[in-house]
Formats: C-alpha cells, sequence, structure tokens
C-alpha cells in the first residue's frame, strides 16, 4: 500500500504534491518522492517521511507532476527504492500502488534489451516497459504496457515532452480530483479536497488521460468512459488534526460525531425495513481482517443475542482459501477502507460460493462496493491514523443495526425490545463522550503500563473481543507486547506469565459472566500482577481487588463494547505518548493494506 498523487494545473505542482502526500502519508511513509515537469524532468527522493522529502528540495518551478509514498513490499525501503522512476533517457517517469507479478521475467527481458535498472523494485519495469512503447504517444504506451504486465496496479506517468498525465487501474484506489482548469490523480480523496469537492472513482481495466482542461476515461478496450463526478461531502478540515496533537487522538474523540453520522439515517431505513438485508437467513458468516476482525468478533455476540442466527466469524486471509462447506450464508465483508486485498479476494469467493454479499465500510468509492451485492456505509468520516478508532465504533454500530434488521425479519425481537435498544442506540455518542471526559483519569492510570514488556488485556463474553481490540491497539501504537485473552482461559496457559511486572487490564461490566471476571482478576492478584480495572460507574467491589480503576458510565451490557472501545482506545493512546513513539505512523503498519 502506498499513497500516489499527480497534478496538472497553473499551481506550484510541488507545493500541491507534497500537500497531497502528506495527507497520504497514513498510506505509508518509508520513503517518498517527487518528479515535476519544469524546463526539465526534475526528481527528488528521500528515505523516511515526507518532512524529509520536502526539507531536502530546492524550490522547483512547474504545473505538471506526480509524487509518491511508500510502504514497501517489493526492495527495501531506501532512497534507491523510492517511487518515482525514470526511464533510461530520464524523460519518463512513473510512480505506481500494487505489486507487478511478473516483474522477475519482465526485467529480465528488458534488461537483456539493454535497458539498465536502479531499483530493487517491481515498479521500475513499467517505467522501462513504457520507454519501449513510447512512439509520441504516452497513453498508447501505457496501454501497451498494461498488455505484458500481471499484477496489480494504480498508477500514474508523465513524459517531459507532453502536458498530460496518463494513468490505469487494477485493484488499487485512484481517484480523479475535477478542479477548474486543474485536475489531479491521487490514492483517495483526502488530497484532493484542498482544490476540489468533485471525484470521479476510476474503476478496475481503465486508463485515463489528464491534463488541465480536461480527463478522458477509457476502458479496457480502449473506448471513451462517460461519468458523472460524485460531490464529496467530507471538508478539509474532516482530513486535518484541529488542534489534536495526533490524528488519533483527534479520531478517539470525534467519536460522539462519528456515531451519530453511522446512525444518521439507518434507524428511519431500519423503522421502515429497508436496512441492509431484505429477507431472512440461515446463517451469518463475517469475514475480515485486524481491527475490522475484531468489530466482527463482537457482531456475532450481537446478531447470535438479538436475531438468534448462528455466526461465524472468518479471517480473511484464511477465508479466501478455505474449502467451503457448501452452505450459503449471509456473508458480510467489514473492512473500513474498502481496500484490503484478503477482504477483497475474500468477497469474490463469497460469491463464487453463491453466498449473498454485504460489504460495511467507510469509504464510499472504495473497491469492496463493486464486490458485494449490497453495501453499508459507516460514515465516521476520514480516518487518518494508522490505528483505527472511530471506523471501529461505527462498525459496531453496524452490527447492532444489522443484529436488530435480522432480529425484525424473523421476529425475534418484540417491538418494544427494538425501540429500547434503538433508543439506547440514539444515546451511544453521550456513553462514549462522559468516557471522553475521563481521559484525564485513564492518562494518569496508565502510568503502571508505561515501562512495561507484555500486557495482557482480560475480558469475558462480548468483552473478549474488546480487549483483544485493546491488545492489538496497544501493541500497534505502543509497541508493547500485549494479548488478549478470553478470561477463562487465563488458567490454561497465561498464569505461568503473570508477575508483578506483568500488567494485565481487565474489563468488567455487570453482566452474567460478572462474578467470574471477579475471580479471575483476583487469580490475577494473587500472581502479584498490577491491575487496571475498566468497571461500570460505582463497581466498588472490582476497585477492591484492583491497582486502578476507571469507569464507564451504567450501560445494558450488549452495548458494553462500544463505551469499553473507547476507553482501551484512550488507554493504548496514552501509554504510547508516555512512551514517546510515532503514534500516527507505527512502525512497519500501513493504514490499509491492499497486497496479500
Ligand atoms: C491494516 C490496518 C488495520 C486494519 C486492517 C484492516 O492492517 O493497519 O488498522 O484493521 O488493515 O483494514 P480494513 O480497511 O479492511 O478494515
Amino acid at each position: 500500500m502506498c499513497g500516489i498523487i499527480g497534478y496538472a494545473g497553473p499551481r506550484n505542482a510541488q507545493e500541491v504534491i507534497l500537500d497531497g502526500l502528506k495527507r497520504l502519508e497514513y498510506r505509508g511513509y518509508d520513503s517518498a518522492g517527487v518528479a515535476i515537469v519544469g524546463r526539465s524532468l526534475e526528481i527528488y527522493k528521500e528515505k523516511g517521511e515526507i518532512s524529509k522529502l520536502a526539507s531536502s528540495m530546492p524550490s522547483l518551478d512547474g504545473h505538471l507532476g506526480v509524487g509518491h509514498t511508500r510502504w514497501a513490499t517489493c526492495g527495501q525501503p531506501s532512497k534507491m527504492n523510492a517511487h518515482p522512476f525514470l526511464d533510461c533517457k530520464g524523460r519518463i517517469a512513473v510512480v505506481h500502488n500494487g505489486i507487478i507479478e511478473n516483474h522477475q521475467a519482465l526485467r529480465k527481458q528488458l534488461v537483456e534489451e539493454g535497458h539498465v535498472f536502479t531499483s530493487e523494485t517491481d515498479t521500475e519495469v513499467l517505467v522501462h516497459l513504457l520507454e519501449k512503447h513510447y512512439k509520441g504517444d504516452l497513453h498508447a504506451a501505457l496501454r501497451e504496457t498494461l498488455r505484458e504486465v500481471k499484477g496489480t496496479y494504480a498508477t500514474v506517468a508523465l513524459h517531459v515532452d507532453s502536458h498530460q498525465l496518463v494513468a490505469a487501474r487494477k485493484e488499487n484506489p485512484l481517484v480523479v480530483g475535477l478542479g477548474h482548469g486543474e485536475n489531479l490523480f491521487a490514492s483517495d480523496v483526502t488530497a484532493i479536497l484542498n482544490y476540489t469537492n468533485k471525484a470521479l472513482y476510476i474503476m478496475d481495466g481503465e486508463t485515463v488521460v489528464l491534463d488541465p482542461q480536461n480527463v478522458t476515461i477509457y476502458d479496457h478496450e480502449g473506448r471513451i468512459v462517460e461519468r458523472e463526478p460524485h460531490v464529496v461531502t467530507w471538508t478539509v478540515e474532516d482530513a486535518q488534526k484541529g488542534g489534536y496533537e495526533h490524528y488519533m487522538l483527534k479520531e478517539i474523540f470525534e467519536q460522539p460525531t462519528a456515531i451519530h453520522n453511522s446512525l444518521l439515517g439507518s434507524l428511519e431505513e431500519l423503522e421502515n425495513g429497508s436496512l441492509m438485508v431484505d429477507q431472512d437467513v440461515p446463517s451469518v458468516k463475517l469475514v475480515a481482517c485486524g481491527t475490522s476482525y475484531h468489530a466482527s468478533m463482537v457482531g456475532k455476540y450481537i446478531i447470535e443475542a438479538l436475531a438468534k442466527i448462528p455466526t461465524t466469524v472468518e479471517l480473511a486471509s484464511e477465508y479466501r482459501y478455505s474449502p467451503g462447506t457448501g452452505e450459503n450464508p449471509l456473508t458480510v465483508m467489514l473492512t473500513q477502507s474498502g481496500e484490503t486485498a484478503d477482504t477483497l479476494a475474500a468477497a469474490r469467493e463469497a460469491r463464487r460460493r453463491g453466498c449473498r454479499t454485504l460489504a460495511v465500510t467507510n469509504v464510499v468509492g472504495s473497491t469492496i462496493a463493486r464486490e458485494v451485492d449490497s453495501v453499508f456505509y459507516t460514515n465516521a468520516g476520514p480516518e487518518i491514523g494508522v490505528a483505527a478508532t472511530k471506523t471501529y465504533t461505527a462498525q459496531l454500530m453496524a452490527m447492532y443495526l444489522l443484529g436488530i434488521r435480522l432480529a425484525q425479519i424473523r421476529h425475534a425481537m418484540g417491538r418494544d425490545e427494538v425501540r429500547e435498544l434503538t433508543s439506547d442506540l440514539r444515546g451511544m455518542p453521550r456513553y462514549v463522550g462522559s468516557v471522553l471526559d475521563r481521559s484525564q483519569q485513564v492518562n494518569e492510570a496508565v502510568d503502571m503500563l508505561v515501562p512495561a514488556q507484555d500486557v495482557f488485556f482480560l475480558g469475558r463474553n462480548i468483552n473478549y473481543p474488546t480487549m483483544l481490540e485493546g491488545a492489538l491497539k496497544l501493541k500497534e501504537i505502543s509497541y508493547i507486547h500485549a494479548e488478549g485473552y478470553a478470561a477463562g482461559e487465563l488458567k490454561h496457559g497465561p498464569l505461568a506469565l503473570l508477575t508483578k511486572s506483568t500488567p494485565v487490564v481487565a474489563a468488567c461490566v455487570k453482566d452474567h459472566t460478572y462474578e467470574k471476571m471477579i475471580s479471575n482478576i483476583s487469580e490475577v492478584a494473587a500472581r502479584n500482577s498490577p491491575i487496571l480495572a475498566i468497571g461500570v460507574e460505582g463497581d466498588t467491589d472490582l476497585a477492591a481487588v484492583s491497582d486502578a480503576i476507571v469507569y464507564i458510565p451504567p450501560i445494558s451490557p450488549i452495548l458494553s463494547p462500544v463505551p469499553l472501545t473507547v476507553m482501551v482506545q484512550l488507554i493504548s493512546y496514552y501509554t504510547a505518548k508516555k512512551r514517546g513513539c510515532p503514534i500516527d505512523k507505527p512502525r512497519n503498519l500501513a493504514k490499509s493494506v491492499t497486497v496479500d
């Protein structure tokens, strides 16, 4: 996964591209580069973050250019492997997001033909193929090039002699921003919002020719495609830090609004029976990766509790290679970005198996929408921090809505029950707001985690996955090894690891597992591990067995994963901050993973 941007117009291309790259930096940040056409084609690259590239570059005078921020897949993160790449004569520049699968064979052939390679990347074959096929028309050369290439790409190229950018897309996102007398390419809309709110989403197999005045899209057979622009409702402010130290903190604090927005319209659709699904289903399968997988695990509890429908959860990377059982569950893909390669492949596999498919995603225009029968948008707004926060709680809201909808269809819930639960859901922004009001207490309570090398997160029932999510958040941003465990499993292994330097974070709400949780926490206390408990306000019994406690407001247990999640997000954030970690850009991670 990488970020790409291209600009053609009257502004200084270098400024537009560096600005766009900063907005795309969450997609990858091991190296970056820019190519600008001025009097000649100039190219600058750096290993490391965009700021390093920006400060090492002179001011360039040019109005056409491309830029790239990289997350290494093929070839080490280094200046040499940073994009853009130039052809042998230094007249064509290319940036690319994706993988060229047959790059070794192509490279061998191109080297035999006399091309000189300067990097270890798969991408570099693209620029040499363009050079080989270029006869005065870069778009024609691109189409020739794509005929030889196997793999996935969003790629943008320019030639020093032309005022155009050309691009192609296959299984990697590419958006055109339509401005007045200027046009842009970008990996996502956050990079174009400063210039326009009109976007054209490029589809698989399409190629594009773009100059300051015109954008022409061609289908895979070279026919011109007419497409209406999409008006983006996200604002530039939505995609900026707004005074918070990190995007992650901003996005944690945006959750009351994000949750409110994720419900907007949906509750009406629920009432009139048009939300997400229109018929009863015998079973449900939830498929996802990473944080979205944890939302799916919570979803299983919700759907089984509300609709009484057997529900299974699978990692997308496993599901796509699994044998299948011949059954046809409603298969729901959860993916905030809508671009995760394994989840897209899982959606294709589900359709191949004849399953009805539904996607829950946050990004309008993302690829998943084209791979499934129906889509539910979580409307949480852009999420820039690599660690998912508001998109996760918005996914949880989607799971409640789906559970209620499925229950409605098979009359598993009475009208009053539905009314009560939806009214609680409407109040969720307030519950979350009340957790956020306690952020200072959380900041103080995390001191016991800051020096730790290992931390365990314990929960039961619907909050077992909440604590898996807590452990994932902590490890990805603070680099502390953390493991989430079902508290009942403690005695089957992890107890052996507990010492006074292994803190335990335990979630304990007043549900039918409360007593068991208290005894599990006491078992931990007996091994002298420091305990940070998350409980329901006023729970003095829990406070008595813990070293520190933070509270969520009283809430029905089935809804408790939402405020508890916000609590574990704050715990992870403040721990990582006290450890001085680069919270928005954890090492080796990227916001969305578009490779298998
Ligand atoms: C990456 C991100 C995770 C995310 C996962 C799935 O690994 O770093 O935060 O949960 O991808 O992403 P998706 O967009 O499919 O929800």
